[in-house]
């Protein structure tokens, strides 16, 4: 830390750096004390439109939260933002208390909704690369074979991105992003374009993740595929959430019935 005498000459006043602009703003009150990721009056404006409308949502490590909502409801605005990739308004993005800026992509992985892969490296070369920017620990490379294999794409291990079908792209984000073992997973409509095989595997990979204590946000049109595996939902319309909570609590409010039937009363 600089230090200065008494004695030592004043210097003149240095003109005041320019002022870095906060990341965003905080506007309702500090991180409650709960663990996992916390999101609290988070705002995202494009020109007209307020895609993200002071969204307020939790979810702890081993809990599955389905983000829910008709189209342009802000279900992909909420989770660039979450992901870092898009600079919210105002609000507030915490992970067991603290509060996350630019620097979160560290704790959350997002598979988009458009499975871009680069075009120029092998299906190997993302995950050698996942392993190595994130710095996984040195079982990976097993890890990562079980990935393709669980995903069809073990004789795709040479080919490069160009070469892949969409789905096949999809799945290889997948395994990039479990790769990574970052403490918060977030996905956006997973789903389409995979197989029946590759839908049941993300499934059972979603389950996995869950239990070894990950924290997993995943926006679905799908909700039957849904209803039996997500712990919390949020149905968010216009950008405002109308409905969160425990699944098992909303569905016994509301006469134990499904998702798809809740969803429809809602956003009727
Ligand atoms: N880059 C952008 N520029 C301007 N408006 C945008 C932009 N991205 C999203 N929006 C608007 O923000 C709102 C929310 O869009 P968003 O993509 O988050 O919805 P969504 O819930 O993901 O919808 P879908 O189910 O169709 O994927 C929409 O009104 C949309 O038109
Ligand atoms: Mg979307």
């Amino acid at each position: 830390m600089e230090q200065r005498g008494p004695s030592e000459p004043q210097a003149p006043p240095a003109p005041a750096p320019p002022q870095a602009r906060p990341e965003f703003e905080v506007v309702p009150q500090p991180v409650a004390g709960t663990g996992g990721l916390t999101v609290e009056g988070l705002v995202k404006g494009f020109d007209q439109v307020t895609a993200v409308d002071r969204l307020t949502m939790a979810v702890r490590p081993g809990e599955i939260l389905a983000l829910l909502g008709p189209n342009g409801a802000g279900k992909t605005t909420t989770l660039l933002c979450l992901a870092g990739l898009l600079r919210p308004d105002a609000g507030m993005i915490a992970w067991d208390g603290r509060r996350l800026g630019v620097e979160r992509s560290r704790q959350m992985a997002l598979i988009s909704e458009t499975p871009e892969v680069y075009e120029m490296l092998t299906v190997w070369e993302h995950l050698v690369f996942v392993a190595r920017s994130c710095k996984v620990d040195s079982s990976w490379p097993a890890r990562a074979e079980r990935l393709l294999e669980r995903f069809d794409l073990t004789d795709k291990r040479d080919t490069l991105g160009d070469g892949l079908s969409k789905g096949m792209r999809q799945k290889l984000l997948i395994a990039c992003a479990v790769l990574a073992r970052t403490p918060v997973l977030l996905l956006d409509e997973p789903m389409i374009g995979l197989d029946p095989k590759g839908q049941r595997e993300l499934r059972d990979l979603l389950v996995e993740i869950r239990g070894q204590g990950g924290a997993i946000v995943v926006s679905t049109h799908l909700l039957e595929y849904i209803d039996t595996l997500c712990d919390r939902i949020v149905i968010l319309n216009k950008g405002r959430a109308i409905l969160s909570g425990g699944l098992d609590e909303i569905r016994h409010q509301r006469n134990d019935r499904n998702l798809e039937d809740i969803f429809l009363e809602v956003t009727r």
